[in-house]
């Protein structure tokens, strides 16, 4: 187990491409950090150079404390598993996973002991005789993530392990996964561009941009406290509201929305942003509210998701599904002014209303 850190690290391809941006993160030693964001914003990347399997341009990577910016991958002690993983067609499950512990030397208990206690956490204990071919995509990557934990390294790195697999089986492994590195205790960096994989399974949630790296903190502070309008658009399914608004002092006013808020922030410009389940059917006079123009209903269980404007800008909203409604109504839906969120337009740096 182990502290893995990132000091200053900017990535820049010989092709011109700066794919990680002066990143500085902390993974506390047993933490479970997510890296979160839109294809190509460089989170391959970073796994990739605490791995050593890429350079970086500049900064400093600490594993345990210790520099490793000169130390190869074999001595890194880290294990990674891919979305892309390839297991070897003609070997069993018991062989695939004990492969690397085999090239390492270890012994034939220990290797018994690890890979049987790897593949019962993995629900894989009654397949280690066959041979991938003989299993299903989802057996095959589990084995594949029985690979990487049965070497017991410092710290895990894991690259959309799961996006390969069917939506029902992924919900499933991903309790799994989480349960097992608790279990284990072992220090993971897990890549994903799923936010609903970043907010259940990560203990800290890292969101990334362009190779930016845009806040990083707990799954609540990120859904309650976005840093920015791209992280407030980027986490939350449908994303948040963010209508253009005009401030002045301490009355907030859009093209079909007018608040006062608590204190003035001191610009005259910004977005107003406001999650659709902080959007309520049955306001209460004395609440702020606006009107919306219904397009689209579409039910999800217990609730139904509405679509459709107010004044200049699409709105979406989550409302009870048993109320009836369909295209073209109007609805008023309320809100609390504690919900809103308010962002600089200019900088779309987060303001404290
Ligand atoms: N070998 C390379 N040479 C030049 N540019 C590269 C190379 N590898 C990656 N890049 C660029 O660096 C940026 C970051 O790539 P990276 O693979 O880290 O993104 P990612 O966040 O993992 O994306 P995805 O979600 O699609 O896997 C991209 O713009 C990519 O085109
Ligand atoms: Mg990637």
């Amino acid at each position: 187990m182990a502290s893995a850190s990132f000091l200053h690290i900017t990535k820049q391809f010989p092709a011109g491409d700066v794919a990680v941006h002066d990143l500085c993160l902390e993974v506390a030693d047993g933490e479970f950090m997510v890296i979160v964001g839109p294809s190509g914003c460089g989170k391959s990347t970073v796994l990739r150079l605490l791995a050593g399997v890429e350079n970086m341009t500049e900064g400093v990577i600490k594993i345990d404390g210790r520099v490793v910016n000169d130390v190869p991958p074999r001595n890194r002690d880290v294990s990674m598993v891919f979305q892309n993983y390839a297991l070897y067609p003609h070997m069993s499950v018991f062989d695939n996973m004990s492969f690397g512990l085999r090239m390492q030397g270890f012994a034939r208990p220990v290797i018994e002991e690890r890979v049987r206690r790897a593949a019962r956490a993995l629900g894989l204990g009654d397949l280690l005789e066959r041979k991938p071919p003989e299993l299903s995509g989802g057996e095959q990557q589990r084995v594949a993530l029985g690979r990487a934990i049965v070497k017991d390294p410092r710290v895990y790195l894991f690259d959309e392990p799961l996006s390969s697999i069917d939506a029902r089986l992924r919900a499933e492994l991903r309790v799994d996964l989480k349960r097992i590195q608790k279990g284990l205790g072992t220090t993971s960096i897990y890549v994903t561009h799923d936010q609903v994989e970043a907010m259940t399974m990560g203990d800290r949630i890292a969101v990334m941009k362009d190779g930016v790296l845009q806040q990083v903190a707990p799954p609540g502070e990120i859904y309650d406290h976005p840093a920015n309008v791209f992280v407030a658009g980027f986490i939350g399914a449908p994303a948040m509201n963010l209508i253009p608004v005009t401030v002045s002092g301490r009355l907030v006013k859009g093209s079909a929305i007018e608040v006062e808020v608590p204190r003035a922030c001191g610009v005259d410009r910004a977005v107003l942003g406001i999650r659709p389940e902080a959007l309520s059917e049955s306001p209460s006079p004395r609440v702020p509210s606006l009107e919306m123009k219904i397009d689209l209903a579409e039910r999800v269980g217990r609730d139904q998701f509405i679509y459709g404007t107010a004044g200049d800008d699409g709105i979406v909203a989550r409302i009870d599904a048993g109320i009836q409604v369909s295209r073209g109504d109007r609805i008023r839906l309320g809100f609390d002014v504690r919900d809103i969120h308010l962002f600089d337009a200019h900088s779309g740096q987060a303001l404290s209303p």
